[in-house]
């Protein structure tokens, strides 16, 4: 245990030194493009749909977050593993279960309906706590912070039937808008401000934040953070316990949510601007 705590603070102390360098613009990967407009042409194939669907999947519909092999807080969707086949392939054993009550008539309609309504059916042992399995942890993804087209979600289905190996059932979009151009590959960018790095990083999927309209409830919402971060952790000062919770959140796990659920790769995502202006918001708005 004293290792592990060793291990913790040496960590910490290693992040706080590389974070004094940021105002030298240490250079950092910045793996993922941000959220950016999808256009959808009617002049699409369907090979470009599901590619669409796939960008969406591991970018703006932040699916990966929370479906991921990682925090093993939700269940795999694009893989084969302990939550079975994939899936594209497994939807349609979902509306058999003695347990389903929803109105899914099909794996595409299931698919569908696990998107915008989560709680129609919540897998076992998925629920949010107290809630014996019947509230879904997830937010409808065509509403709130993440807010997907009825054009996208179907993209995103298609793209859940491909990797399933499964007939793609979906329909592709008609009477969209005039043939665009394809969609460019946009630039990875770093976030111009601390609203902006909340969308692209996530945060606003899990979190509510003072100041931004949407937000979530899968982890603590931040009104007072500012003023109880400095009491969380001995030792810790309040910005020092913001930083550790983005860039080690297991650190410490706040009493009543569930740990592993905040992805613990944030920090390598981010650019160190995007860092500096996350918690520099968190500090001075939250109150
Ligand atoms: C904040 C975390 C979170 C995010 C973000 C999220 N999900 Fe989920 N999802 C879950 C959890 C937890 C479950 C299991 C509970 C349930 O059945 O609702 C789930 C269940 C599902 C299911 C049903 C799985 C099954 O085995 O029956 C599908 C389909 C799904 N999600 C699709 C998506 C898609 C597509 C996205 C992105 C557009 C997404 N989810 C974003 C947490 C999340
Ligand atoms: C998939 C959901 C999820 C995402 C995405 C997420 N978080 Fe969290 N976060 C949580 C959960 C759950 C907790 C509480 C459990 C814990 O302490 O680990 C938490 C805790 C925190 C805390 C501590 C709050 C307190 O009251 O002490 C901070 C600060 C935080 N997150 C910041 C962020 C920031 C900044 C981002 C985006 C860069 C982010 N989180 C993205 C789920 C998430």
């Amino acid at each position: 245990m004293k290792v592990f705590i060793r291990i913790i603070i040496f960590s910490v102390v290693l992040s706080l030194c590389y974070w004094g360098f940021s105002n030298y613009g240490i250079p950092q990967v910045i793996p993922e493009a941000p959220p950016v407009e999808e256009k959808i042409s009617g002049s699409m194939t369907m090979d470009q749909y599901i590619a669409l669907g796939g960008k969406i999947f591991n970018g703006k519909g932040t699916c990966t977050l929370c479906h991921n092999p990682v925090g093993g807080r939700a269940p795999l969707l694009v893989e084969s593993g302990k939550d079975g086949a994939p899936i594209g392939a497994r939807a349609a054993d979902r509306i058999k279960d003695p347990r389903y009550k929803g109105k899914a008539k099909t794996a595409e309609e299931y698919i569908y309906e696990s998107e915008v309504d989560p709680s129609a059916f919540v897998v076992a042992g998925f629920g949010k706590p107290g809630t014996n399995d019947t509230v879904s942890p997830m937010p409808a993804t065509n509403k709130g912070s993440i807010g997907l087209s009825e054009a996208e979600i179907g993209a995103v289905i298609a793209y859940l039937q491909k990797s399933a190996g499964v007939q793609v059932t979906v329909k592709l979009p008609t009477g969209a808008a005039p043939a665009a151009a394809a969609p460019a590959a946009a630039e990875p960018q770093s976030a111009k401000t601390a609203e902006e790095a909340f969308g692209k990083h996530g945060c606003t999927t899990c979190h509510t934040i003072p100041g931004i309209a949407e937000g979530g409830d899968v982890g603590p919402n931040f009104k007072g953070l500012s003023s109880r971060a400095g009491s969380r952790v001995k030792g810790l000062s309040p910005k020092e316990y913001i930083m550790q919770s983005i860039v080690s959140p297991d650190a410490y796990t706040v009493k009543g949510f569930e740990p592993g659920t905040m992805p613990a790769d944030l920090g390598e995502k981010m650019t160190v601007k995007e860092l500096d202006m996350i918690i520099k918001y968190l500090m001075e708005k939250t109150g």
